[in-house]
């Protein structure tokens, strides 16, 4: 596992946008795509290289890693449309080459088809990854094993409150998401995993050089044969003291 450290999150942003556009440049990429407010500074570098004619992406097929239950796409807290906003509408984007897990319609039919869809299109080319509070990566939350699949999640107790930021009250947080599982993440290519902030010191110490174990989701990339973190200072803190 690499890891870099940069001066702040806007380095962070740059650096990462970096790695992703090199791979941009090649015939075929499957890009794995995150949510949440750490990749944001990414997408918005991204997008500036796409209108500086930088970056081309027609050649580039998108999965994202998790969605909420019960949200349809138009919903303003669903990642169909945090993924429009942040990035699609400010590139140009075959919106049948844009893939998430379906918020409506049955779920767990739903996670079936997103594994059949996964199988598909084959291994990921370079999959983004934030970090939960409590170490979690998609929606895989804290638990005794390690899900390979997409699954449906009950989001526990600290990422309802965590995410409810973003909502008008904790009540509207959905309980249950759609996640991918373990098992495409750790087969991509290449990870890289942003994280930003002092909040997610401990956290990110824990998963980096900490135990291997599924009560820390995250812990699992330490075994993946590519993997690079890029964390600011204030992220790293507990990691480069
Ligand atoms: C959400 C997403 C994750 C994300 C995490 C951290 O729960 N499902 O993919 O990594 O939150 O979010 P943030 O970057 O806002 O701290």
């Amino acid at each position: 596992m690499k890891i870099i450290c940069t001066e702040n999150y806007e380095k962070m942003s740059q650096c990462a946008s970096k790695i992703v556009l090199n791979e941009l440049k090649k015939k075929r990429c499957l890009l794995g795509l995150a949510t949440g407010s750490t990749p944001e500074g990414l997408y918005f570098e991204l997008a500036k290289a796409y209108r500086e004619k930088r970056a081309d992406f027609s050649n580039v097929t998108t999965v994202n890693l998790d969605e909420y239950v019960s949200l349809p796409p138009e919903h303003e807290e669903s990642y169909r449309y945090f993924m429009e906003k942040h990035l699609f509408e400010k590139i140009e984007i075959d919106r049948a080459r844009t893939h998430l897990p379906s918020g409506i319609g049955e779920p767990f039919s739903e996670c079936e088809k997103y594994d059949r869809l996964l199988r598909d299109l084959g291994r990921i080319d370079l999959q983004i990854l934030g970090l939960g509070l409590n170490g979690h990566i998609g929606f895989n939350e804290p638990s005794d094993f390690f899900e390979k699949d997409t699954h449906v999640v009950s989001l526990s107790e600290s990422t309802i409150e965590a995410n409810s930021r973003f909502f008008q009250n904790r009540e509207e947080v959905p309980r249950r998401a759609i996640t991918m599982g373990i098992r495409p993440i750790m087969q991509a290519k290449k990870v890289l995993i942003l994280v930003s902030g002092k909040k997610k010191a401990e956290i990110a110490k824990r998963a980096f050089l900490g135990e291997v174990t599924p009560q820390v989701p995250a812990s699992i990339l330490q075994l993946h044969p590519n993997a690079i973190v890029i964390g600011d200072r204030d992220a790293l803190s507990g990691i480069m003291a």
